[in-house]
């Protein structure tokens, strides 16, 4: 490759504005404005969303420039999030990577957003190793819920995927039956660590061996939680590190469920994970567990690569430079975007 190959990668699929420049596998920045308006909502608002990408983008990029040090005119190609995710979110950055790799006359990459949730483990960073092809990823987060068999940089199958809600709806939506503020992911697990995990048995949903379906345990906890707080309305209080420990354990062994099923069935047991889910601590204790229980290769990326964000996105755009696949200047958002 090239002596300097920078590449500017822009991410503005869901509710995170972000900007990343890489040279050569190596990141020099990666900056995220997380849109804090949705809290107030306890989720995602769409058109909030566009609005607040629109207010952030050039903010972003001067800041992911002058982070790594370079000029917009030292850019070699600008790589963008092209889907899937909410649509107003995905025309601001792609309008605004189209309108900027004219105006620097340099190349434009399409990126699938799932696939750089997987990429992100060849992003070059102390503290992660790639993975070897084959391995199995499994993306967990807010809005993605999938195991992956992949083969090769872009040689990707999904193979299990959710039937309804992603993980991360099924902890940010028992959070907020709790009472606990959006996202409550990181609350329950941070809950849970002092409560008992086999305090309240939740049922495991029945789907497919390999897919997910999270919308019933939303409900079982809403069930519960209503018929509990009849008898006792202090109960939440209560207990709500044993709830917190009992769902988190309840999700954290259906994830592990299925990848079992997906060892067995593919014979690869090398597993990378992805996704804001990723940073649950049940769920990384549960991996390393499986490394010395099943001979598993496990891989979590760094956390500033987990959750969305740009530096995923440079990477799949250093990786489709390097292979000369460039996106036409037609190329339009796509927010069901398939592999
Ligand atoms: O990847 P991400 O930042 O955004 C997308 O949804 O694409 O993931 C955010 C999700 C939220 O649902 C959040 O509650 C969840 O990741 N999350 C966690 C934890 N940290 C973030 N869920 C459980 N435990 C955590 N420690
Ligand atoms: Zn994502």
């Amino acid at each position: 490759m090239e002596q300097n190959c920078y590449i500017l990668g822009i991410e503005s699929s869901c509710d995170d504005t972000a900007a990343a420049v890489i040279n050569n596998g190596k990141i020099l920045s990666n900056v995220v404005a997380t849109q804090k308006i949705h809290e107030e909502y306890g989720g995602v608002v769409p058109e909030l969303a566009s609005r607040a990408h629109q207010k952030n983008i050039v903010p972003v990029v001067h800041q992911a420039l002058r982070k790594a040090n370079i000029d917009k005119k030292d850019l070699k190609a600008i790589a963008f999030t092209r889907g899937p995710g909410l649509m107003g979110a995905l025309l601001v950055g792609t309008s605004f990577s189209k309108s900027l790799a004219l105006g620097l006359g340099i190349p434009l990459i399409d990126v699938n957003h799932m696939q750089a949730h997987i990429l992100a483990h060849f992003i070059e960073a102390e503290g992660q190793t790639a993975p070897e092809f084959p391995f199995l990823a499994l993306t967990i987060s807010g809005g993605h819920t999938q195991i992956v068999k992949v083969d090769g940089y872009f040689e990707m199958e999904v193979i299990g995927q959710t039937i309804d809600d992603a993980v991360g709806e099924a902890f940010d939506k028992s959070a907020k039956i709790l009472g606990l503020p959006y996202p409550g992911g990181p609350l329950i697990d941070k809950y849970a660590k002092e409560g008992n995990p086999k305090a309240y048995p939740f049922t495991k949903p029945k789907v497919g061996p390999m897919d997910f379906s999270f919308s019933g345990l939303k409900t079982a906890v809403l069930y519960f939680v209503e018929r509990e707080t009849a008898k006792n309305p202090d109960f939440i209080a209560e207990n709500r590190a044993d709830i917190c420990a009992s769902l988190q354990y309840t999700i954290v062994d259906y994830l592990m469920d299925k990848l079992k099923n997906a060892v067995k069935l593919t014979g690869i047991n090398t597993i990378a994970i992805g996704g804001g889910v990723s940073a649950n601590s049940g769920i990384r204790a549960a991996l390393h567990g499986a490394e010395k229980r099943y001979g598993w290769k496990t891989h979590i990326p760094n956390f500033e690569f987990c959750t969305d964000n740009a530096a995923m996105i440079a990477i799949v755009g250093a990786l489709k430079y390097k292979e000369g696949v460039f996106a036409m200047n037609d190329v339009v958002a796509s927010a069901r975007m398939k592999f």
